[in-house]
């Protein structure tokens, strides 16, 4: 039906689970939240409606949306002690890091968002976290750029308020640019979710030991961060800029990916399950150029891109290897457009992505799944005699 597979028992605790959330089929490209298509979500839903979608698992009625938004916003305020932690990282410090920290910090402050074992302790743990984590995401930003921190406004939308914490300058007062927040809005609805990938899967197999949820999406912050990962969009502009720096060549890099001696990898190319296309990158390049002409802005790098993907298309090695363009490779562009420094890009997948975690730890909380065991194969020695040290 919704594409479910019922897993045989020697599958039960590994890690590997059933799910009714997200919906992929790698071969044709389709991606589905809870049965809807992504195309149509990310040209017709706001990033919150996407969210309850996907943690409660039906489209909100505008009465469900205006309760949602506002039990977030009389949960909006993080303790005014939490500023002693971010004081205590250097400028320098990857925002990953910094929101890995702060996500688990909420944890002491607030206490009751730990043993949640009814749906309504789960509930206001859910919006605990859809309230303060976009404070935390904006603290990152603005501690990077010595700026003091903004409480927000609570007469934008959820998207707007958040560009607002994150942008707004001190000085000045804060105006929508509609372009941006339509921009990002796509964009989080794009990384919302993405069935069992690393981080997910890191999400629920820390939840299954009942850690909390405030425990288990710092976990998963820590496993986006990789550039295997989440990390990848920053690493796609790093190795984009590279290429610009040094003339453009966008062959010699092909060629330096193929080069079995060297571990230079195409970041943004490629994908455990999408093997034709990731459909997120289509919506993505799309809104590339939609935002940088809406914009006004030239970005060569995007030419860069576009050249090192078509080349790519008709390179065999990366056609027989089905290494395509995926949700990483196009995404840094439209962030950089929008202000957002690179370090930043990783955070703000991250940001995306948390109704998907959310959803997902809920989902296996209610249940009621066992502690995650994944299996091994032992190929180690069998057993062996104990040696004292001078006999060995
Ligand atoms: C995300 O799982 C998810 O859903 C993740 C994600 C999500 O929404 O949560 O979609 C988000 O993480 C997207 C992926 C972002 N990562 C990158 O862009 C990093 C670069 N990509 C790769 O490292 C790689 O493609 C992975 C990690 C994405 C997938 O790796 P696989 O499926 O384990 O593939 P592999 O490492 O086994 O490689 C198969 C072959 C190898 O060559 P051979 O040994 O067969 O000769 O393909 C080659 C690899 O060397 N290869 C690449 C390549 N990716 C794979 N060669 C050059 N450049 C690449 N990017």
């Amino acid at each position: 039906s919704g594409g479910l597979i019922t897993l045989d028992p020697g599958f039960k605790n590994t890690g590997s689970c059933e799910s009714a959330i997200t919906f992929l089929n790698g071969e044709e490209g389709i991606l589905r939240y809870r049965g809807y298509a992504i195309e149509d979500l990310a040209e017709k839903a706001s990033f919150l409606e996407v969210a309850y979608l996907l943690i409660f698992g039906e489209l909100p009625t505008q009465q469900q949306l205006d309760k949602l938004y506002a039990d977030i916003k009389k949960e909006s305020h993080v303790d005014e002690e939490m500023k002693k932690i971010l004081d205590g990282f250097p400028k320098s410090a990857h925002p990953m890091g910094v929101l890995s920290s702060l996500t688990s910090a909420l944890i002491a402050f607030n206490p009751s968002a730990v043993n949640v074992d009814s749906e309504e302790d789960m509930y206001n743990a859910i919006i605990k976290l859809l309230a303060k984590f976009p404070v935390l995401v904006a603290w990152t930003l603005r501690k990077r750029n010595g700026q003091p921190l903004d409480y927000g406004d609570s007469s934008l939308t959820y998207v707007d308020n958040i560009l607002k914490m994150m942008f707004k300058k001190p000085s000045e007062n804060y105006e929508v640019n509609k372009v941006v927040s339509e921009a990002l809005n796509k964009l989080l609805i794009l990384h919302a979710d993405h069935e069992q990938n690393c981080s997910t899967s890191t999400v629920r197999i820390v939840g299954s030991s009942h850690a909390g949820l405030f425990a288990s999406i710092s976990a998963g912050i820590s496993a986006l961060w990789g550039p295997l990962h989440g990390g990848a969009n920053q690493a796609v502009i790093e190795m984009l800029e590279g290429i610009k720096q040094d003339g453009g060549d966008t062959k010699k890099y092909m060629q330096k990916a193929k080069d079995k001696e060297d571990p230079f990898r195409l970041m943004g190319f490629g994908h455990r399950v999408y093997k034709n296309f990731d459909p997120r990158a289509k919506i993505i390049k799309k809104s590339a150029d939609d935002v940088l002409n809406s914009l006004g802005i030239e970005d060569p790098v995007l030419d860069i891109a576009k050249g090192l993907e078509k080349e790519a298309l008709e390179d065999s090695y990366f056609v027989d290897r089905k290494l395509y363009p995926n949700v990483d490779f196009y995404s840094g562009i439209i962030y950089r457009a929008l202000g957002i420094p690179t370090e930043m890009f990783t955070v703000m997948f991250a940001l995306g992505r948390l109704p998907g975690w959310i959803a997902q730890w809920r989902e296996m909380r209610l249940r009621k799944e066992p502690i995650g065991r994944p299996r091994q194969v032992y190929i180690g020695e069998n057993h062996r005699e104990f040696k004292d040290i001078n006999n060995r």
